[in-house]
């Protein structure tokens, strides 16, 4: 984050408090939000997106996608930064809802949701559902037909825009389980607005995650507007989803454009297209996730051992293992995401080494800086901070190995509190009902 700063014996500092100072008094492995940078970049999104909608003459509205990072104390922060939420479980729907978050500001994604997950979001309220499929389209009928109510809809589709990012987190083109694909889409709107409980408020696409550029966006932008613009001849449209996915800078080497010129690059595509089309630039909504959060949180580690590992003639590579690792941060094994380490305790002179921070946990692919240079006398005891774990380490986190989930504390101003308590072994055992049997047989 950009409070991340050294004093003069060379600790290093988030938010105003001393890593050390959060070693102590939380412990590691630590997972440290700071609270101003997650507003700011919630703040600098809207901002970025409602001005570039604005000088096209319409409103855009900034979800918050809660994928990236969900706790209530999260809620708050976006929502009073005017972000709307988007949840795509029960479960994120209850934790916006326990923040106190208005469920009209709300939408629910999710390419299989449950009958009760529809019928408890229809019941409290939600602002829009997308709907994912042809089976959810008639399931959500017969819940709205049933209770008599009204529910705005989405449809989800696949621009058939192939995103370059990892495979795992491209959702539009055609070979994927999101949405339906856009030439069945007419045909999908036309069977919503048959249901006088649905309400049709305009597609929705997400082309993936940890997106640079904007010839994706836009290009998925243009083939969506042609679509928006056939629907508008069977009645209103109010909105154009188009997602999220801005990508973040993990790495030195990731340069990903600034906000507000993606958001200028994707908007001014969608107003071309509907001049085109001769078109009004219709409402836009987006969904960021891991631009609000990413760059906002830092992992700390304790090195508990050092080994050098001889690879080549010429290479020895440092093997320095850290408290946590895949059960806190599963994206280097599940995506072979980079990130990088900075010694957090002290500076030092020594001369750099080639290290890998790997975690605790018994597979090798358990990596959680695959190549970084840290001084050579790195040793046990010292802290590493991993920085831009923010997004989708604590939302990915496991008990792989039986571990307790590490806490978060949000740091602000020279404070830091615990919004979400780890997990302790107790946690780990309440769930196996052979432990209670045993301990009762002993009684
Ligand atoms: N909207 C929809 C419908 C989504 O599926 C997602 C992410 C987002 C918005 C937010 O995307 P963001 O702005 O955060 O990129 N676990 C992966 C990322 C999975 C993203 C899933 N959907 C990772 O760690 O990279």
């Amino acid at each position: 984050p950009a409070s991340a700063a050294r004093d003069d014996e060379g600790e290093l500092y988030i938010g105003g408090v001393a890593t050390s100072e959060l070693r102590e008094r939380f412990g590691t492995p630590l997972y440290v939000l700071d609270e101003a940078e997650v507003r700011a970049h919630a703040a600098r999104t809207r901002d970025a997106f409602r001005a570039a909608v604005a000088r096209r003459g319409a409103k855009a509205r900034v979800y918050y996608a809660g994928k990236a990072f969900l706790s209530t104390e999260v809620v708050r922060w976006v929502t009073d930064e005017g972000l709307a939420v988007d949840v795509c479980s029960g479960g994120e729907f209850e934790v916006a809802l326990a923040a106190g978050a208005d469920p009209f500001h709300m939408g629910f994604h999710g390419n299989n949701k449950s009958v009760a997950e529809l019928e408890r979001a229809v019941e409290v309220g939600i602002g829009s559902i997308v709907i994912d499929s042809l089976i959810e389209l008639e399931r959500l009928a017969a819940i709205v037909e049933r209770r008599g109510a009204v529910q705005p809809v989405l449809l989800r589709v696949r621009s058939g825009v192939h995103a370059e990012t990892h495979d795992f987190l491209a959702t539009a083109h055609e070979d994927q389980k999101f949405g339906l694909s856009l030439v069945d889409a007419p045909d999908a709107v036309a069977r919503i607005r048959e249901i006088p409980g649905l309400v049709f408020m305009g597609l929705h696409c997400h082309i993936g995650s940890q997106i640079f550029g904007s010839s994706g966006f836009t290009e998925s932008a243009s083939r969506l507007v042609e679509v928006h613009a056939a629907l508008l001849e069977g009645g209103d449209v109010p909105v154009l989803n188009l997602g999220g996915g801005f990508g973040i800078a993990y790495t030195s080497v990731d340069d990903p454009e600034p906000i507000e010129q993606l958001a200028d690059g994707i908007v001014d595509a969608v107003a071309r297209e509907c001049e085109v089309r001769g078109i009004p630039v219709p409402n836009l909504a987006f969904e960021p996730g891991r631009a609000i959060v990413g760059q906002a949180g830092v992992t700390l580690y304790e090195v508990g051992t050092v080994k050098p590992v001889v690879v080549s003639d010429d290479v020895t590579r440092l093997y320095v293992s850290v408290d946590g690792g895949m059960s806190d941060n599963a994206r280097p094994a599940l995506y072979g995401a980079q990130y990088s380490a900075r010694l957090a305790s002290r500076t030092s002179d020594a001369a750099p080494a080639l290290v890998r921070v790997v975690g605790r946990h018994c597979e090798s692919g358990d990596i959680v800086v695959d190549a970084e240079y840290l001084p050579g006398d790195v040793a046990p005891g010292d802290l590493l901070a991993v920085p831009a774990t923010g997004a989708y380490c604590f939302s990915l986190a496991s008990n792989y190995n039986y571990t307790p989930r590490p806490p978060v504390v949000a740091v602000r101003g020279g404070e830091a509190r615990v919004i979400v308590r780890g997990e302790t072994v107790a946690d780990l055992l309440a769930r196996d009902l052979g432990v209670v049997a045993a301990t009762e047989g002993e009684k």
